[in-house]
């Protein structure tokens, strides 16, 4: 089976900052999607922090425990032909229903999630895979997507951990980053390619330069393929 085709679309200031909400800059949700838009992918791919914006934001509290759920990978029903997938390792999203705009939800989960939470996912046709018995094992995660739900070309849109954990697994194929000019200089704020906390040996990628694009505003638009 072929690996799906895998890009990494960002936005950040020119200190590679991503989190947006206090530039001066408007509109820049509709200016990631623009440009996120020009890659056809079909399925969406984030990290648990930055899904819990899109998720449901009410207070939700799990049942009882159900042995009678297995952990084994589940459909959901849907019509959907896009997917919006987290990677959520130990259940943190909560949903109302199974769809993020057009596409359908797929969480990554490791086999730590309770049967309680899996029960709220099946009540809500929400589907599931599991992808580690305690980590996420992202290369599998990817695999079963393309196994099971046909995927062949994926966009990961975030958050900073997200794309430094694909880098680090040697999954991205592509880089698109839009530069905003703005300096951002915060501390502790997320960035592109970031690494969970205690994470000490990496290897940096070398990148080829592909394209590069002047936008209204000062922005810059930039596409690598990485050397994996
Ligand atoms: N400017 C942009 O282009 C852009 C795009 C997207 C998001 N954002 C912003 O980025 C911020 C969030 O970014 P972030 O880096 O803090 O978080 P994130 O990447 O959205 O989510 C990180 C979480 O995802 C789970 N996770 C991801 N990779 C994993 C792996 N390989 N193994 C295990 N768990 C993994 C973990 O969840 P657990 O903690 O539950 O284990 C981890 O804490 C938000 O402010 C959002 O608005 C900006």
């Amino acid at each position: 089976m072929t690996k799906p085709y895998i890009v990494a679309h960002m936005l950040s200031s020119i200190d590679g900052r991503i989190q947006t909400r206090n530039w001066p800059v408007r509109n820049l949700a509709g200016l990631f999607e623009r440009t996120a838009e020009t890659f056809k992918s079909d399925a969406w791919v984030v990290g648990r922090k930055t899904m819990q914006e899109f998720s449901s934001s009410k207070a939700h509290r799990l049942g009882r425990a159900d042995a009678s759920i297995s952990r084994k990978d589940f459909v959901g029903r849907h019509s959907a032909k896009t997917y919006a997938v987290v990677i959520d390792p130990g259940g943190k999203c909560f949903w109302d229903s199974n769809m993020v705009s057009s596409e359908h939800v797929i969480e990554v989960l490791t086999e730590k999630v309770s049967t309680a939470y899996l029960k709220h996912l099946r009540e809500k046709q929400v589907s599931y895979i599991f992808a580690g018995k305690t980590s996420i094992d992202l290369e599998r995660a990817v695999t079963k997507l393309s196994k099971v739900f046909r995927v062949k070309t994926i966009r990961i849109d975030g958050g900073g951990i997200m794309w430094g954990a694909f880098l680090q697994a040697s999954l991205i194929d592509e880089i698109s980053h839009v530069i905003v000019p703005v300096a951002d200089g915060s501390i502790g704020s997320p960035i592109v390619f970031d690494a969970p906390k205690g994470h000490t040996s990496h290897h940096a990628k070398a990148l080829h330069l592909k394209s590069i694009k002047r936008l209204p505003g000062g922005i810059i638009w930039t596409r690598y393929r990485v050397e994996n």
